[in-house]
């Protein structure tokens, strides 16, 4: 008798750990532009977002969109539509194909106008690098008001990859500090000069750390113009005061950067709001340039508009040589909750040129053993 009560016991606990680990069965592929579920059966909500790889794990930060998407008032002029910031989502995985939820790490602010993270302002494009040096997980932000004229970065700080990450503060970069790559026009006139005081602008943002533990903020700066890219300080918190302005008047947005055979590759889009346009890449023998444009690294249908998405990251996997995997996403202008994800293995041509060739399903096996 009292082993049967055991027995019911034991069979019921693995009955509810089914159903409260949401009953999802593995899934073996990644399916571009599909809905992809996380392990509670819900959609996975990590736009914008970055990969960290942290002793086994991946960790996928990115925004969470949720809740009505409108045209606010300030932003019908360019007609940029929004949802209420959230905060930032966290999923983890062991394989990049299934995901566990693990919350939000870093929520809005429901109460506090004055909060950069505000339900009203707005939080793109998190990305966490992990510093070896003071054991903290930072993250990078594009913080911003409702009608982007703040372009600020923010950085929160977290002793778990899981979070809670706590908000530190955000500031246009480099105020009073002119870029390493300044002409004598730059100082005088233009966006560049004008910003010197207050720190320069940063949107749409990435950043990279290299082999030697030395990390960069990529910015799109100047009013998107410009991208800068601007060396951290050893606690990866500030920018250390020495920058350069790349790819000028070139008008980039979403930027990526990874690093192959010791080669920097740079990956990005164009700027038109939440419209796809050609994808743009270019690579470096020195993080600091000169940077070669390489052009749109896509072939076949839907090329010209980076297959219907905008870059966010290039992930290296781990424990394989030579494998990367290109994220994006495919904005609902409409819907931004509704937003899908264009995954993609990174090739490269003879030249060492970037090729993206769309999958409609794929999985990680393409890079080889
Ligand atoms: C394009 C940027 O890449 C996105 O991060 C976002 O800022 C949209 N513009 C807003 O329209």
């Amino acid at each position: 008798m009292k082993n049967r009560s055991v027995i019911t016991v034991l069979m019921l606990s693995v009955i509810s750990a089914f159903i409260f680990s949401g009953c999802q069965s593995e899934k073996k592929s990644l399916k571009p532009g599909e809905r992809w579920l996380d392990n509670n059966g819900q959609p996975i909500n990590a736009h914008g977002g970055g990969i960290l790889f942290h002793e086994g794990t991946y960790y996928w930060y990115g925004e969470m969109k949720q809740g009505e998407t409108y045209l606010p008032e300030c932003n019908k002029k360019w007609g940029g539509t929004r949802v209420d910031v959230t905060g930032v989502s966290c999923y983890s995985s062991d394989d990049l194909t299934n995901w566990k939820d693990e919350g939000i790490v870093l929520p809005a602010v429901k109460d506090d106008p004055s909060h950069d993270l505000y339900f009203d302002n707005v939080l793109e494009r998190p990305k966490v690098v992990f510093n070896a040096k003071t054991n903290q997980f930072v993250m990078w932000m594009h913080v911003d008001s409702k009608d982007y004229s703040k372009a600020a970065a923010g950085v929160a700080v977290s002793d778990s990859p899981t979070g809670p990450f706590n908000y530190i503060e955000s500031f246009r970069p480099n105020a009073g500090v002119w870029p390493l790559n300044v002409t004598a026009s730059d100082t005088i006139e233009g966006v560049l000069a004008r910003d010197f005081e207050g720190g320069q602008m940063a949107r749409d943002m990435t950043v990279f750390v290299d082999d030697d533990g030395k990390a960069y903020h990529f910015y799109s700066s100047e009013n998107n113009a410009t991208m800068h890219i601007s060396e951290l300080t050893d606690d990866y918190l500030r920018p250390k005061g020495e920058y350069k302005r790349i790819f000028t008047g070139r008008k980039m947005e979403a930027p990526a950067v990874f690093k192959r055979n010791g080669k920097y590759y740079f990956m990005a889009s164009g700027c038109t709001a939440w419209e796809p346009n050609p994808a743009r890449s270019a690579v470096a023998e020195s993080i600091w340039g000169p940077w070669k444009e390489l052009g749109n690294p896509c072939v076949g249908d839907d090329a010209e508009k980076t297959f219907i998405s905008q870059s966010t990251y290039v992930l290296p996997i781990q424990g394989k040589s030579d494998a990367f995997v290109f994220m994006a996403d495919r904005w609902n202008k409409d819907d931004l909750p509704d937003s899908r994800y264009i995954w993609l293995p990174v090739q490269f041509d003879e030249n060492g040129n970037i090729v993206l060739e769309w999958h409609d399903e794929w999985d990680l096996s393409v890079f080889g053993k």
